[in-house]
């Protein structure tokens, strides 16, 4: 429903977690699908190698070294989006019943992908600004047969906490300790605002134990549908899986996405996308300050473009999400983000990736009158 509710162009959204539309760099991929369909042979070329276009590989394993990781191409495999290799990473590590840790307020589409394959989600606590607490999650592995984490480190989704660099080093110890594999999901890793991405918990992995899975989607566009896996020492379950899934991923995409990155300008766009987050994530903060109650609580990210919130006591987020539905306005209730509906009941998660147009600054207004009305009721 928040999806779908989010789609609907008379509704103003802060409920999906999708990039800004205003970047130039979508005229400019434009120009390279127009370019490269006069020029590059696209079709009539059957099934793809099993890994995906290597031209777009060989980008992604040069970009990798930003985030501390040495990975050649040939360790990169192509997939369906980062929902595509997570699920790769979940069929080639898991069966039926196994457990996996996530951490908590966790994103819903892996909690749904969890239930959906037969597994089991164990929340380990996180904290807004660090991420998921590595002594919590040790204790779960020591009670637990927890069979693969599965986290966001940097710039979580619903939180935006980024997890600190000693805290990602005891992480990697950890995994190394219990012999665990660990997804990473690190879809918004590029996007911190300081000048340097951090690194990955891969860049600490010493025996391949780590799958990093991301995509485009929220640095460029999630209409690509282009992700990828650099699965350590998995690869060949992870082929065998995105064999069985889909033999073959469309090109054009993937070497629209080879084209941007092999230039100058997706730096220049990452830049501009930074700032402009950051700007727009004070602008929240600061229409958020004014316009709802007191009471209220905001985390403010250092890196992509989600906010948690967490709204006075009493109130009730899927409550407050179906008011403010009705007035036009989309937001995230805080009950999707675990498989415990009541353990985030008074939280909401907004998304800010948008330009702040009148309309939208008006659609906050709405949301804290709507907050203090249901206030009133309790005093
Ligand atoms: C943390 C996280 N992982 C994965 C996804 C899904 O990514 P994709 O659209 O590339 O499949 C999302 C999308 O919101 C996300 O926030």
């Amino acid at each position: 429903d928040v999806l779908a509710s989010s789609a609907e162009p008379n509704n103003v959204s802060f409920g999906a977690a999708v990039p800004a539309s205003d970047f130039p760099i979508i005229e400019q991929l434009k120009k390279s699908f127009a370019n490269l369909v006069r020029t590059e042979k696209f079709l009539g070329i059957g099934y793809d190698s099993g890994k995906g276009c290597p031209q777009l590989r060989k980008q992604l394993a040069r970009r990798a070294s930003d985030a501390g990781m040495l990975v050649s191409p040939d360790e990169i495999i192509i997939t369906a989006g980062c929902q595509g290799a997570i699920v790769l990473c979940l069929r080639s590590l898991c069966e039926k019943g196994d457990v996996v840790a996530v951490e908590s307020p966790g994103y819903y589409g892996l909690l749904q992908l969890i239930e959906s394959l037969g597994l089991k989600a164990l929340e380990i606590p996180s904290d807004p600004v660090r991420g998921m607490s590595i002594d919590a999650l040790q204790l779960a592995v020591e009670q637990w047969p927890v069979k693969v984490v599965l986290s966001v480190p940097s710039y979580s989704n619903p939180m935006g906490a980024l997890m600190p660099e000693t805290a990602k080093l005891k992480l990697a110890k950890l995994l190394e300790k219990y012999d665990l594999p660990m997804i990473e999901d690190d879809i918004y890793g590029e996007l911190s605002y300081s000048d340097a991405r951090p690194k990955a918990v891969k860049s600490y992995d010493k025996g391949g134990r780590i799958l990093l899975c991301s995509s485009v989607s929220k640095v460029l566009d999630p209409q690509l549908c282009v992700g990828w896996v650099m699965p350590g020492r998995y690869r060949e379950k992870i082929e065998y899986q995105r064999f069985l899934s889909n033999s073959s991923h469309f090109a054009l995409p993937q070497l629209a996405v080879a084209d941007i990155l092999s230039r100058g300008r997706f730096d220049r766009h990452l830049r501009h996308a930074r700032e402009v987050y950051s700007q727009r994530r004070d602008r929240l903060l600061d229409l958020i300050a004014l316009h709802f109650p007191k009471e209220t609580r905001i985390t403010k990210p250092q890196g992509g473009f989600v906010a948690w919130i967490q709204l006075p006591d009493g109130v009730d987020s899927t409550e407050f999400y179906h008011l403010a539905k009705a007035e036009g306005v989309i937001v995230a209730p805080g009950e999707i983000f675990s498989t415990d509906s009541s353990k985030y009941h008074n939280y909401i998660r907004l998304s800010y990736a948008h330009e702040w147009t009148r309309e939208r600054e008006q659609a906050v207004v709405i949301l804290g009158n709507i907050l203090k009305a249901e206030l009133s009721r309790f005093t």
